[in-house]
């Protein structure tokens, strides 16, 4: 048949691009691996879902205590990238994502395993970029802040030493909990922009972290993951609870879009959203003030959404309030959605690897026919 005679679905909705045992997305459910979602942020930990995504099952104890080792281990970067990471966070124009994807492109060169396709150069791989990208994290905000490089805790879970590096102070037990659950829900999502972006590099046999470095682009849109910094940005805008009904009958009158809001997949609601949102409210809650409100004018801004549009939040949205009430610095949100996300990443990418077939769909094409360059 030819392309032309065939409709091509818009954002290739509801296509089913390949088979995966990564993860399935659900109305009803979210599950990494068979494990609900919810079973996971209530009873495991990211560095469990981490090992559960990389390595294809549950970890027993002591396959777990090795796993954080080599975590652990891998934490810090070579002079040269912590170098560059202090440059390139604060180049005029670039924002952290394009910083972090700088730095990660940069890494591979260190990378002994760099063009070792194999499962187990791309198992050490995973563990290492899993790492490092926390500490890039890490170090950008430093830079950005003028202030030394804060070195890597070992003593710290995934989500703790994270917060511990951008911050130099160690965070309360709800603060690490609070990202470690929110990486956990970040970890892993199917087929969606930026995992397809690495898997179709990937499927070029291209190396893991040329893989990562496009996904991070992938990942950055409004769209896409960079929608939990929009998300806040507009909260701020909106500013005060009186303004919500007035901004938001102003957007729907110019169609603008409610950042935060909205899926491809999920029609009633994405699984992820709540989970966060009850965390983050609590911990909001009890800071008060400032924290508060954002939650307050959030609520708002999403039940006109539910009586309006019947549109619901998706995990971006409580991702921005509760980072912000954590006084994490926005430009840092969606970095952070890639410190967890790398995970699904590197087990999209090595699926990929086991099983490759180069993904290269038709186009339909609708321009002119029949053109003479000289006539
Ligand atoms: N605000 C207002 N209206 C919306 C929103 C929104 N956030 N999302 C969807 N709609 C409306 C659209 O205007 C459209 O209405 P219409 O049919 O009257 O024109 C309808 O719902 C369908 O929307 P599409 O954009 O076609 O849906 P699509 O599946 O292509 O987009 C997307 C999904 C991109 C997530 C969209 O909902 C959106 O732009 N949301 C805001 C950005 C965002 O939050 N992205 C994060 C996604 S989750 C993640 O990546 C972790």
């Amino acid at each position: 048949m030819s392309s032309a005679t065939v409709e091509a679905k818009k954002g290739l909705e509801g296509i089913i691009a390949g088979d995966s045992a990564v993860c399935s997305v659900e109305q009803g459910g979210l599950f990494y691996r068979g494990y609900d979602i919810q079973d996971l942020a209530v009873n495991a930990t990211f560095e469990d879902v981490a090992y559960l995504l990389l390595v294809g099952q549950k970890p027993n104890a002591s396959q777990l205590e090795a796993f954080k080792k080599d975590l652990i281990a891998a934490r810090e970067i070579p002079a040269d990238a912590i170098e560059l990471t202090k440059k390139v966070a604060t180049a005029p124009h670039m924002h952290p994502m394009d910083a972090l994807r700088t730095v990660v492109s940069y890494l591979a060169q260190f990378d002994p395993d760099c063009q070792d396709n194999s499962a187990e150069a791309e198992l050490r791989k995973s563990k290492r970029l899993t790492a490092q990208i926390a500490t890039i994290i890490g170090h950008m905000q430093n830079a950005i802040d003028g202030k030394p490089i804060v070195k890597p805790d070992a003593s710290l879970s995934h989500a703790a030493n994270l917060l511990y590096m951008m911050t130099g102070q160690k965070p309360t037990e709800e603060e690490a909990h609070i990202v470690d659950v929110s990486l956990i829900l970040y970890a892993e999502h199917d087929f969606n922009a930026s995992t397809f972006t690495a898997r179709v590099i990937a499927g070029t046999l291209s190396d893991m972290h040329g893989a990562v470095t496009g996904a991070i682009a992938a990942l950055k849109g409004p769209l896409h993951g960079g929608a939990n910094e929009q998300a806040m940005e507009m909260l701020k805008e909106i500013g005060t609870i009186e303004n919500v009904e007035p901004f938001m009958q102003s957007a729907f009158a110019t169609k603008r879009k409610i950042m935060g809001f909205g899926h491809r997949v999920y029609k009633s609601g994405d699984h992820r959203a709540s989970i966060l949102h009850g965390l983050g409210r609590k911990y909001a809650d009890k800071k008060g003030g400032d924290a508060k409100k954002w939650f307050e004018i959030g609520e708002k801004v999403q039940a006109i959404m539910d009586r309006e549009k019947r549109i619901f939040p998706n995990v971006d949205f409580p991702c921005g309030m509760t980072y912000y009430a954590m006084g994490i610095p926005v430009p840092q949100y969606t970095p952070i959605f890639v410190a967890s996300r790398i995970t699904g990443w590197c087990a999209h990418i090595m699926e990929q690897h086991a099983d490759n077939r180069l993904i290269r769909p038709l186009s339909r094409y609708t321009g002119p026919n029949g053109l003479k360059w000289n006539g």
